[in-house]
């Protein structure tokens, strides 16, 4: 991502490609080492856990003491209901059988959900929050939240405010 791009530009990029691993896992058909054929959807759940990180971590606080406050209060519960929705996804690919029915359709089922729940979020979060990125937050938050867009990982044990219901 060139340094052109604004940060609402490379926030919505990040939704688009977690989306993009989500439906490729629901799509495909398991074949081979259940590890490939989990890994997009592993892939796309590290990026969502990073992505609420770095929201909830480095964006919201620059944020929430103004009138987007009730709007994050939204966006923290529903990281949260994203959260357990993650921790169940890896609780049903850990179980013996996941690539074969009836556990593969319960997981590409609850994958459809994760989609729709994000879909929401995502719909609210893109012109509700996002366009405050690059106008309101301060330029060491601006310039903070680039360095960890490049290589920044989520800490160990990190959980989302809202983790537990
Ligand atoms: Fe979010
Ligand atoms: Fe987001």
């Amino acid at each position: 991502m060139s340094d052109q791009a604004t940060l609402a530009e490379v926030l919505t990029v990040e939704h688009h490609a977690i989306d993009a691993g989500i439906e490729k896992f629901v799509a495909a058909s398991p074949g081979g080492p259940i590890g490939e054929w989990s890994a997009p959807l592993v892939q796309a759940m590290a990026a969502l856990r990073r992505h609420i990180y770095l929201e909830e971590e480095l964006v919201f606080p620059s944020l929430r003491n103004g009138p987007l406050m009730m709007p994050i209060m939204v966006m923290l519960n529903e990281h949260g209901e994203m959260w357990r929705r993650m921790a169940a996804l890896d609780e049903q690919l850990a179980a013996d059988g996941v690539d074969q029915e009836p556990l593969r359709s319960e997981v590409a089922a609850a994958c459809t959900e994760m989609l729709g729940l994000l879909a929401d979020h995502n719909s609210k979060e893109e012109p509700v929050i996002y366009p405050h990125l690059d106008s309101d937050m301060d330029d060491d938050s601006r310039a903070f939240l680039r360095d960890f867009l490049d290589d920044g990982t989520t800490p160990d044990g990190w959980e989302c405010a809202r983790a537990a219901a």
